[in-house]
């Protein structure tokens, strides 16, 4: 396991090198300016004012929830709601994709799973699989279906057996690719989608910050954003304020759409 810095009280662990380590700050750095739709933020609310309140959930023998499963379109906030759950939980982040684990030999995937689950279990944690999808598949028709097969028991187990003094997270772009088993083992699920016209605003604001930007580029920039993710938004507003930069200009509307065309991002525009 790769361990990052600034996280010393997480156990080291042997042999492995299939999750990151990151402490609750460096995720608080990275979840800084996430953007969550109102009914996802009053989810992450409920969930850490339960967090708060274990004994009287104990009193009333009405079971924690620690399984949420997050789904929707790339570049919309999964990734970035895990560092976020996990700064405000002060517990720290232990990330593995899962696409990075699976392996050919016979068993070896199950097995790369328990070793991970294993790992996470030595402390509290907030334990986030990234691209769930990977394995958690209803069977499809390739030759890898019985270690698939396999993986998905072992993953099952694993989530029956997963203590409650730790969170556990899960992403995936594909949630109809899920496995009905694994689907229900979640008590909290999050659904995502591209930004609306006031949360791309919002967003181009964060990212425009003070730079210098001709009078209308904010509203032409909302404009021509539409059908992008957060993480396109980034990348072309970036491009634009490079151009700039180069030109010694401020943030003229231009830029912007040139930047668009140049990044060609994947959008269905009505
Ligand atoms: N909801 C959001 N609010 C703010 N920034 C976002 C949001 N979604 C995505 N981004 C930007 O795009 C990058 C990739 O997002 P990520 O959380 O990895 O998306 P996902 O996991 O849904 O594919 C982030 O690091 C961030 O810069
Ligand atoms: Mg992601």
């Amino acid at each position: 396991m790769s361990k990052s810095n600034g996280s010393q009280r997480i156990p080291r662990a042997k042999g492995i090198d299939m999750a990151t380590v990151y402490s609750p700050k460096e995720c608080g750095k990275k979840a800084r300016h996430l953007i969550l739709p109102d009914f996802n933020q009053r989810i992450v609310d409920e969930f850490i004012a339960i967090l708060g309140m274990r004994e009287e959930f104990e009193e009333h023998h009405v079971p924690i929830p620690n399984k949420i499963v997050m789904y929707g379109p790339p570049g919309t906030g999964k990734t970035l709601t895990a560092f976020y759950m996990a700064n405000l939980l002060e517990l720290p982040l232990v990330l593995a994709r899962l696409d990075a684990i699976i392996h050919s030999h016979l068993g070896e995937t199950g097995s790369n799973i328990r070793k991970i689950f294993d790992y996470a279990d030595t402390f509290p944690c907030v334990l986030f699989l990234d691209e769930f999808d990977a394995i958690a598949r209803t069977r499809d028709s390739n030759d890898e279906v019985k270690e698939m097969a396999r993986a998905v028991n072992t993953l099952l187990q694993c989530l029956d057996d997963f203590g409650d003094k730790s969170i556990m997270m899960a992403a995936t772009n594909l949630e109809k690719e899920l496995d009905q088993a694994i689907w229900r083992r979640f008590d909290t699920k999050m659904t995502y989608s591209l930004p609306d016209f006031g949360r791309r605003q919002h967003y181009i604001e964060i990212l425009l910050g003070d730079f210098r930007c001709e009078a209308s580029a904010l509203t032409e920039a909302c404009d021509l954003l539409e059908g992008c993710s957060f993480a396109d938004m980034e990348q072309i507003v970036l491009k634009a304020k490079r151009k700039a930069i180069i030109e010694r200009q401020p943030l003229l509307r231009g830029y912007l759409k040139d930047a668009y065309d140049e990044y060609k991002p994947d959008v269905a525009k009505i």
